[in-house]
């Protein structure tokens, strides 16, 4: 009988560690709303707008760092959907209270959690379809592409783990989950 093999340790870390996180984040309003089937425009554009006010900082610290052609960096900016799906009139609020993203194992613990969402967002599209709400580019992303981008992401995440890089790496995905989920509660 073939067996899979298992997933690389800093995987295996960085998903039981943060699994606390996550079903913490999924526990929110407009997520609940969601699940219910009473979910609104209007929760959408909010939620929307926190996760742009999120991914706009990071993005630039992800700019600030030095990715080979193999990253996709450029794809894997998604900031702008947000911005095509909510036409602001107005700039959307940042948040203040980033995680520190200075050093390449603290980039990398918050890439896995923004990359991850990928993941998420495409169940969330789905379900905005069925409630007819049309603000979907963000959740949509790599749309078909999704899984192959998230797979090549986990391959260069795992080549880049060293003994002494895992711990700040997961440190830095565990705090970031923490501080997107206290923006996202802030009113
Ligand atoms: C902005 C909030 C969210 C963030 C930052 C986030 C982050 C992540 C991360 C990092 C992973 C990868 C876990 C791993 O395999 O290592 C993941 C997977 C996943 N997330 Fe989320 N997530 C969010 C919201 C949601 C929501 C609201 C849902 C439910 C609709 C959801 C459903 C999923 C699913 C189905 C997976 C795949 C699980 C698997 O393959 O084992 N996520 N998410």
């Amino acid at each position: 009988m073939l067996f899979a093999p298992d997933p690389p340790v800093l995987l295996q870390r960085l998903r039981s560690e943060t699994r606390p996180f996550h079903d913490a984040l999924e526990q929110n309003d407009f997520n609940q709303m969601l699940l219910a089937g009473n979910v609104s425009p209007d929760t959408t554009t909010h939620f929307l707008a926190k996760l742009y006010g999120f991914l706009k900082p990071y993005e630039a610290q992800l700019d600030r760092h030095v990715f080979g052609p193999e990253w996709n960096i450029e794809q894997r900016h998604r900031a702008h959907l947000i911005l095509q799906d909510l036409q602001p009139a107005t700039g959307l609020p940042l948040c203040p209270d980033m995680p520190p993203l200075v050093t390449q194992a603290q980039l990398l613990g918050a890439m896995y959690v923004l990359e991850g969402s990928t993941l998420g967002g495409q169940v969330i599209a789905r379900q905005l379809a069925k409630a007819g709400i049309d603000t979907r580019a963000y959740f949509m992303g790599y749309a078909e592409r999704t899984g192959p981008m998230w797979k090549s992401f986990c391959q260069l995440l795992t080549q880049e783990s060293t003994d002494e890089n895992q711990a700040e790496i997961v440190e830095s995905a565990s705090l970031t989950f923490q501080k997107l989920h206290a923006w996202i509660n802030q009113p």
